[in-house]
């Protein structure tokens, strides 16, 4: 794999760079700016070599389809006033975009393509957006290891049509990334939650011969607690994971792997509301369950106590509403106590679960912080993810 900082004479190149903007957003406003600040650097790279820039990003999943909400321009304006530098947001149709449109003025240095997520195509794969995309420059610089494990048009298909570089946080992710798996002490737990069930569960199964403790929090949870013959009231979950659970647990059997899951939940009638402990044979038709209760966290908590290495990705619960924070805090603080005493080496990775510990403020507790969460559970399976394929 090549590195953008190989390469020599890059004065006025045109690079097509693939970043991965996909950061909170509340009502429009940014809630945790981390993915932003990594980028900054190979963007003050790439300007100080006198290259031209065109990022490219998706912020959601707007699933092929226009949608204000989901548009990029609080993102370019934050960029904006983080590089002192104006930026134009390209809002037309791509397609209609030719190489000659983009940096007419001699100072045009930097320009932002709407949300590629709008088009069809990206998720795809597709041939003619990659060939389009890369008809606007000379090179194509992949930042974004946080989606290198989507095989999409921007990601993939796109380095057949250009010479192809990673950029300056790829590599120090890949590094880090690589340090960690070779130089794991045991035991060794994993945490996994967030929201993005479809993306995790299915990789559950080949995490388990490779760690002591598999814990499973967040929406996730609400699988396996519904598997086991739970009600889990309007709680999110995926349909058709029975299979894949059964799966998970026949798996487990072979290996000295331990898999931990709720055993009390937080639950409210909606996100907004306050929070109730509940056994998980008590959930109601109408209830949410918003984060783990106080046995599981205590549990999860002295698992903790007993690991070597931990591993990170997704946050228990709805930390948004401080009600639901008590999980993800509360392993937080488990995984600070013993890092300070250095008895522990800790990852955390993903976009929500990086947010969670910057609010508050413990993101220099932990010995590694990736802005990758499918991304990083996909590396640690062990699987090569196809957009660090394609650029080698
Ligand atoms: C992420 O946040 O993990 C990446 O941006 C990928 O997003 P996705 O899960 O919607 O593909």
């Amino acid at each position: 794999m090549k590195s953008i900082k190989d390469q020599d004479n890059l004065n006025q190149k045109k690079i097509l760079l693939r970043l991965d903007l996909n950061v909170p957003l509340r009502n429009g406003l940014i809630t945790d700016e981390t993915r932003i600040n990594k980028i900054i650097p190979v963007i003050n790279y790439l300007l100080g070599k006198k290259s031209k820039i065109i990022i490219i990003s998706h912020v959601g999943r707007p699933n092929g389809k226009k949608k204000e909400e989901l548009s990029l321009k609080p993102i370019c304006e934050n960029i904006e006033k983080k590089i002192n530098q104006r930026i134009k947001l390209i809002k037309d149709n791509i397609f209609k975009l030719k190489r000659d449109d983009l940096f007419k003025y001699s100072n045009d240095q930097i320009v932002f393509l709407e949300n590629i997520r709008f088009y069809e195509g990206e998720e795809k794969n597709d041939v003619s957006l990659a060939k389009h995309l890369a008809g606007l420059a000379d090179l194509y610089v992949n930042d974004a290891f946080s989606c290198s494990h989507r095989s999409h048009a921007s990601v993939c298909k796109i380095t057949e049509f250009l010479p192809s570089f990673a950029g300056l946080q790829l590599v120090t992710e890949i590094n880090a990334l690589k340090k960690v798996t070779t130089e794991i002490k045991k035991p060794i737990t994993c945490i996994i939650g967030g929201s993005k069930i479809s993306t995790k569960i299915g990789l559950i199964k080949n995490l388990i011969s490779k760690f002591n403790n598999i814990i499973i929090v967040g929406g996730m949870a609400n699988n396996i607690i519904k598997y086991e013959g739970n009600q889990i009231g309007k709680s999110i979950n995926e349909v058709n994971c029975d299979l894949m659970i059964k799966e998970i647990f026949d798996t487990l059997k072979n290996y000295p792997c331990t898999i931990t899951f709720p055993e009390d939940v937080l639950t409210g009638k909606n996100m907004d509301d306050k929070s109730w402990v509940k056994k998980i044979n008590d959930i109601e038709d109408d209830d949410f369950i918003l984060d783990i209760g106080p046995k599981t966290l205590n549990k999860i908590q002295d698992i903790i106590e007993n690991s070597e290495t931990v591993l990170w990705n997704g946050p228990a619960g709805y930390f948004e509403n401080p009600n639901f924070a008590n999980g993800t805090y509360g392993i937080a603080k488990a995984i600070i106590k013993k890092n300070r005493n250095k008895s522990i080496y800790s990852v955390v990775g993903g976009g929500d679960t990086v947010a969670a510990i910057n609010e508050i403020k413990v993101k220099e507790n932990f010995n590694f912080v990736s802005t990758a969460g499918g991304a990083f559970l996909e590396y640690l399976e062990g699987k090569e993810l196809p957009g660090i394929k394609a650029l080698n």
